[in-house]
């Protein structure tokens, strides 16, 4: 049973691997011995990780990646595979948010959340299943939605929209690709205190909304520690397009 959660025979790509929550993926993913392969579109930051994590034992690269860049990704992916061979599994959880109501919202917001949160995770996955079916190679897509893409709140609608398509996205891959071996399923976490949302808690709002999470506290980074591990490890052999919500409670109101 001690190795129910073991990723050390993975090699595991992880997008917007910087801050936040993919940094925090990387930490746990490589200290349970996976090879992690650190993406997004400014380096400074994948760098000073990738030492961290290179300086604790582990095995860690540093890849320059914009997801948005469709025609990029896979030039991306060659580097990325590169470092540590054929990637097995995928973390798929570079983002944005663009808080504004719908009415105030510009073509210009809507393309730059739907192309990183939607098209560009979409086309990293299918470029990266495609490798894996031409390899004959068992894989595995974890994409990293958001509870708003199951609920609704005011000033997000490009994000609601982006996490709902990021969802059903997750479900039918995983209805294409089972019969390949390989496995999409998506993390939907709640609340997240990350560099994405830090300022937000200490407003009025931000207090009023904590009030709103069951368990009466926004979560940590940490608090996916285990889903992670789950998603990302054979734990989760007989998961295909399984939605994992992580979230206080939440969705429960
Ligand atoms: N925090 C929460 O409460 C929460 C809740 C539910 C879901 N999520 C989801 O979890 C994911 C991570 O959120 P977070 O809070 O950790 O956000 P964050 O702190 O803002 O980090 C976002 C990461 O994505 C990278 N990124 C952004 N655009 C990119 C692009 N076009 N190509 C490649 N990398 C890109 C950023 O690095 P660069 O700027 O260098 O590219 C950064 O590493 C997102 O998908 C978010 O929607 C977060």
């Amino acid at each position: 049973m001690s190795d129910l959660f073991d990723v050390s025979q993975e090699t595991i790509l992880i997008t917007g691997a910087s801050q936040g929550l993919g940094r925090q993926f990387a930490r746990v993913l490589s200290a349970h011995g996976a090879a992690v392969v650190l993406a997004a579109r400014h380096t400074g930051k994948l760098k000073s990780l990738e030492e961290e994590i290179r300086g604790k034992g582990g095995r860690a690269a540093a890849v320059q990646m914009d997801v948005t860049d469709i025609t990029g990704i896979g030039k991306a992916l060659d580097v990325a595979e590169a470092a540590f061979g054929p990637v097995s599994v995928l973390i798929n959880n570079a983002g944005i948010a663009i808080e504004k109501l719908s009415t105030e919202q510009t073509e210009a917001d809507w393309d730059a959340v739907i192309n990183a949160n939607l098209k560009g995770a979409y086309f990293l996955a299918t470029e990266l299943a495609r490798r894996m079916i031409a390899r004959k190679q068992e894989g595995n897509i974890v994409n990293i939605a958001s509870v708003l893409g199951l609920g609704v709140m005011k000033f997000l609608s490009p994000y609601t929209v982006s996490k709902a398509g990021i969802i059903q996205a997750t479900k039918v891959m995983a209805l294409e690709l089972a019969g390949n071996n390989i496995r999409v399923n998506a993390l939907a976490p709640g609340y997240i205190d990350t560099e994405m949302n830090h300022d937000f808690w200490a407003t009025p709002a931000g207090e009023k909304l904590t009030k709103r999470i069951p368990q009466r506290r926004v979560g940590a980074e940490s608090d996916l520690d285990g889903a992670i591990l789950l998603l990302a490890s054979k734990a989760s052999r007989y998961m295909a397009g399984s939605v994992v919500t992580v979230d206080g409670g939440f969705l429960l109101n």
